[in-house]
């Protein structure tokens, strides 16, 4: 994809119309309010950051994706009038997460990945937290029996795109603290977000 700069701008504005659907439920779910520097790892252009910067006026924010997605970012925070707290890093969350924020959210991205790469991903995201830090993985979860309602159809769906895809899966709530356990996080608490789950996970 990043061959072909075109297939970028069209994946970035797919992911930022999807997630925009689902932003309000997560204001609605959860109380970013005691965060101090939010990290939105693998954030793209930064719709989710820049919907938490203007609902939450003193938080500080970094998207950490691809440099492929700076400009798009960057041109969000400035219309958003956000860019004096938010900034774009770019780097390769395979390789290292930057240890900027006492919060990391992670939206749609273990999903795209098999266990061992989402363990890396995990790991990196571990390593970048202060010991009071706090992981927000905000993904869809699959039922544990597959069901025939809208939404464990839709899941179903997603999880035959991302195995299409990168190789990645949808989990299980179970499935999910497994891997979060294994990446030395503790799973403290759920929030429903709509169709989405937002765990919030502490250091160990
Ligand atoms: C499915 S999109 C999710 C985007 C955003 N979190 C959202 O929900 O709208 C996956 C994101 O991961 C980023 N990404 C993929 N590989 C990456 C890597 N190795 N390092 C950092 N970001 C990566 C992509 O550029 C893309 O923005």
């Amino acid at each position: 994809m990043a061959r072909t700069p075109e297939h970028v701008r069209i994946f970035n504005e797919a992911m930022t119309d999807l997630t925009r659907l689902v932003t309000h439920n997560l204001l609605q779910a959860y109380d970013f309010g005691t965060i101090s520097h939010l990290m939105d790892v693998g954030g793209g252009s930064g719709e989710l950051m820049g919907a938490v910067a203007r609902e939450y006026s003193n938080i500080k924010g970094t998207v950490f994706d691809l440099s492929r997605c700076a400009d798009a970012a960057n041109q969000n925070f400035g219309q958003l009038g956000i860019s004096d707290r938010v900034d774009f890093v770019a780097g390769d969350f395979f390789h290292s997460v930057p240890a900027a924020a006492d919060a990391i959210i992670l939206k749609s991205i273990i999903h795209d990945w098999d266990d061992a790469r989402s363990r890396i991903i995990l790991g990196n995201c571990r390593k970048a937290l202060p010991r009071q830090g706090r992981l927000l993985l905000v993904e869809r979860a699959m039922p544990e029996l597959p069901g025939a309602d809208d939404a464990a159809r839709s899941c179903a769906m997603s999880d035959l795109n991302m195995l299409r895809g990168p190789g990645g899966r949808e989990r299980t709530e179970r499935e999910y603290h497994r891997l979060l356990t294994e990446s030395g996080f503790r799973p403290a608490a759920v929030f429903r977000a709509g169709r989405f789950n937002l765990t919030e996970s502490l250091v160990c």
